[in-house]
């Protein structure tokens, strides 16, 4: 969704901000624009819908001047997708410029008064009255530019990631309650500072991070003399008067993380990261794992809570936590939790799933549980961001960042953390890590050139289809249920998963000649998920089998060797890569899938 970039420094800034604007294409956005103050001292202002490097061959966005400034990709939620909606927007006396990310609940109202204060919009966004209410609290009352912006920060109700700058003293503030807002701090030498959606947008210029936390409002300011750039972090609800302290962290993540280096998109260069990413998912700290173990066993009642492919890798999850420990496990879609709140308890156990740890669901969930008591437990992969600001324990997926839109390597990182917490409860902690290092190979040669070029000869018979169906049982119903989300994603061919067993209760009225139907086959399953597979073919469906034996009933095979309750992180490598293969075929941009966002931040 919308991301943000800000900077100032001893440099131009345009090129900052648009190499920052390019970092942060893979949110998904539909437009996208910079303001700076030049020299003079006056906005110069550019604004478009469109990517990034075509609003740039239209309009030149590296010659904009001056070297502070900010920059937005915008995902349209107020308005529709126009250049007038795009941000930055602007106060009526042109002094403050906003950029923001998340939703203003109640800018009707506060639309409507400054209406009847004079005030006039230009854009149909709710954004809008952001730069317009600092303008007002300026003029009505007095007030400087940052008081002024923290009264309007406690008025704004929703979530929301917002950055303003005021023309008249180069101030900048960001303001972060419930969306993502790091701070970079430049080198010494450099004296340079940055504000951004996520740390990709500025890796490239400097490492050091603080994370900020919600109710967080950062100001940074330029001494005129010294000409030396500092900042200092307040609480805007007014807790207290006296500025925060956070630390300033080292990313351990480099550039190359957010480069597509030898590959030609990052969706492919994640799917073949999974060799490492699932070893380093696996090398988790056995204490922290032992003492997450014993939270689970003390609970009463455990849910597990996530969207989209990390509610996959939950209910994977689900399967592997019966059949290895004989462990009751809840799962449920984050976005409907709010129906179990009557069963949470002080006892109760949350544990949320998230790549992003900022989708709104999932926040939302977690803060339902708090309010009951309920203990929280994270697996989220970026570091500092929301959902392990409000857990009480967090286990880390290690993945690096994970650019393209699509979850590839962090959901088998899921699953593997997920797998040996069921290993541990099971008491079998050592035979689990033990298994998940096995897998190195089977995942070696399942992301290699022969096995893609293979799967590659599918996605073109594939791409002429308008359905493909998707089978498995157990836990390779989770696996069907991903495998139908990825290939929907980014080929937009219609793809649908169905318990094996529930085939005959309505979907295989579907099928005809030459039906697509993928078959996932285990050990476990290998009987009845066959006789599923014999009524597809005997309608005349086209059969894919993926699993440890080529079977006579499938017209194409794909061969995953056995890794018993393991199959879920293997099996599903073939149909990242079918999916991906697909959208090449269509002409799609796998990394930038059509009305997709990276991490969803609204509801
Ligand atoms: C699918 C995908 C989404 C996310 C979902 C949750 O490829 O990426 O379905 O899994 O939006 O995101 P996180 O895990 O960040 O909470």
């Amino acid at each position: 969704m919308c991301g943000i970039i800000a900077y100032t420094g001893g440099e131009d800034a345009a090129p900052v901000l648009f190499e920052g604007l390019k970092r942060l294409e893979y949110r998904g956005y539909d437009s996208a624009g910079i303001v700076t103050i030049n020299d003079s001292g006056e906005f110069e202002l550019k604004k478009q819908v469109g990517k990034v490097q075509d609003i740039h061959n239209e309009l030149n966005l590296l010659d904009l001047s001056g070297s502070i400034g900010i920059a937005h990709t915008r995902w349209a939620t107020h308005g529709g997708v126009t250049q007038k909606n795009a941000h930055p927007h602007v106060s009526n006396n042109s002094e403050i410029a906003v950029i923001h990310n998340g939703i203003v609940e109640n800018y009707k109202e506060l639309k409507a008064l400054l209406v009847s204060k004079g005030f006039h919009f230009e854009s149909e966004t709710d954004t809008e009255v952001i730069p317009n209410l600092v303008e007002y609290w300026m003029d009505s009352k007095h007030l400087n530019f940052i008081d002024a912006t923290m009264k309007t920060l406690q008025s704004l109700e929703g979530n929301f990631a917002v950055v303003l700058i005021d023309r008249d003293t180069r101030t900048i503030i960001g303001a972060k309650n419930g969306s993502p807002l790091v701070l970079g701090v430049g080198e010494r030498k450099k004296n340079e500072l940055f504000l951004a959606s996520d740390i990709p947008a500025f890796l490239e210029r400097t490492k050091n991070v603080v994370y900020l936390y919600d109710g967080d409002m950062v100001v940074f300011e330029t001494d005129p003399s010294s000409k030396k750039r500092s900042y200092q972090i307040f609480d805007f609800r007014g807790r207290t008067e006296r500025p925060i302290i956070r630390p300033i962290q080292s990313v351990s993540w480099n550039l190359s993380h957010a480069t597509k280096g030898d590959f030609d998109h990052f969706m492919l260069k994640e799917i073949a990261e999974q060799v490492e990413t699932i070893q380093k998912a696996a090398a988790q700290d056995p204490e922290h794992i032992q003492n997450i173990t014993q939270s689970i066993r003390n609970a009463k009642g455990v849910f597990l809570v996530a969207s989209g492919s990390s509610y996959h890798a939950c209910l994977s999850a689900g399967y592997l936590f019966a059949k290895l420990a004989s462990f009751h496990i809840n799962t449920v879609i984050a976005s409907e939790f709010s129906q179990y709140e009557s069963f949470l308890k002080p006892e109760t156990l949350v544990i949320a799933v998230s790549q992003s740890g900022e989708t709104i669901d999932v926040l939302d969930a977690v803060k339902t549980a708090k309010e009951k008591g309920c203990q929280i437990v994270s697996i989220v992969n970026v570091v500092g961001s929301s959902l392990t600001q409000i857990s009480h324990k967090t286990l880390l997926l290690n993945s690096g960042p994970e650019i393209s839109v699509l979850s590839t390597k962090t959901y088998t990182a899921q699953l593997a953390v997920l797998s040996l917490l069921a290993y541990s409860l099971a008491g079998r902690y050592e035979e689990g890590v033990q298994k998940l290092k096995f897998l190195w190979n089977i995942v070696y040669n399942l992301t290699a050139a022969t096995t893609r070029n293979k799967i590659k000869e599918l996605a073109t018979r594939l791409a002429t289809h308008d359905h493909i169906f998707v089978l498995g049982r157990g836990p390779l119903y989770a696996t069907a249920l991903e495998a139908a989300l990825k290939i929907k994603e980014v080929s937009y061919i219609h793809a649908e998963a169905f318990a094996g067993g529930e085939l005959k209760h309505g979907p295989i009225a579907m099928v005809k000649k030459g039906t697509p139907c993928i078959i996932f086959v285990s050990r476990d399953t290998v009987k009845t998920i066959l006789s599923n597979a014999m009524e597809v073919k005997s309608r005349g469906g086209y059969i894919i089998g993926i699993g440890p034996e080529p079977i006579e009933s499938f017209d194409f095979f794909i061969k995953v060797p056995e890794s018993n309750s393991l199959n879920p992180i293997c099996d599903i490598i073939p149909i990242q890569i079918l999916a991906y293969q697909l959208a090449l075929i269509l002409g799609h941009d796998p990394d930038k899938p059509r009305n997709l966002a990276k991490s969803v931040t609204v509801r």
